[in-house]
């Protein structure tokens, strides 16, 4: 696998300057808060993948070498960007800067036992996908929920970055030399789970809100995941794009393997 196209894809966008986000969204005072809560506790997340980028320097799995490791800190620096436009949304709606909440605190203390080395590494990249299914979810269901103005602008603008770090991931994966399905009984052990603690801990955020359609699109995605990873490499392009209609999957994800696609 060559991974020059995508250390590019991140090396481009790298200085990319933080949107503008100077007005709130119309909301009346209690849904603020509950999108402040959420947005605090996605901040400290995005913020928080700082040790997968030295850790992938002792890496020796299947697939990885120079070009990868740079583009895999390229996609955690992009994560430290989306941290700070959250950060600026929090200071928009009045909010005090977020604290690692006990939710969090676990997430990463169930990574970081999750082993060292090789295997360890693996599994926490498998986690970081199970979470871009849930940010992508999240920040594309409150785009699509919220009047336009400078926080739909900036969830799309999140979105687009964490739909390339899927395929990001999705390629990795597909290099892994595991059977079919050890990654199918991971993933929907793992992903699933993750969905529904963010759906617990924010189901109301949602609500308010209105944005209802995020269970449904974490359900498209976790699919469309499952389709690009196991799916065969040497299916016709057409055929891959029927598999991955029948899976509810998304083509773009779902049939793309190798550089980003604009
Ligand atoms: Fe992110
Ligand atoms: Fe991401």
């Amino acid at each position: 696998m060559d991974w020059t196209g995508w250390r590019r894809h991140f090396d481009e966008r790298a200085d990319r300057p933080l949107p503008t986000i100077g007005t709130p969204p119309p909301l009346d005072a209690r849904t603020a808060a509950r999108l402040a809560r959420t947005l605090g506790v996605f901040c400290v997340g995005e913020g928080g993948e700082g040790r997968i980028a030295r850790e992938i320097d002792h890496a020796t799995l299947p697939g990885i070498d120079d070009d990868y490791r740079v583009a895999l800190k390229g996609l955690v620096r992009e994560e430290g960007r989306h941290a700070r436009i959250l950060a600026r949304m929090l200071g928009v709606l009045g909010a005090s800067p977020p604290r690692r909440s006990l939710g969090e605190r676990a997430f990463v203390r169930l990574r970081r036992l999750l082993g060292r080395g090789d295997p360890g590494v693996r599994f926490k990249l498998l986690v970081l996908l199970a979470v871009e299914v849930v940010g992508i979810a999240f920040y594309a269901g409150l785009a699509a929920a919220l009047p336009p103005g400078d926080f739909r602008a900036s969830f799309d603008d999140i979105v687009a970055d964490e739909e390339a770090h899927l395929r990001f991931h999705v390629a990795f994966f597909r290099l892994q030399p595991w059977p079919r399905w050890v990654f199918r009984t991971l993933w929907w052990t793992v992903a699933p789970a993750a969905a529904a603690a963010a759906l617990f801990g924010h189901g109301r955020t949602l609500r308010a809100i209105g944005a209802f359609d995020v269970p449904a699109r974490m359900q498209r995605l976790l699919a469309a995941v499952d389709a690009g990873v196991t799916m065969p490499a040497d299916v016709p392009e057409n055929t891959k794009e029927d598999l991955a209609a029948a899976r509810g999957a998304i083509p773009a994800v779902a049939s793309d393997s190798a550089a980003p696609r604009r």
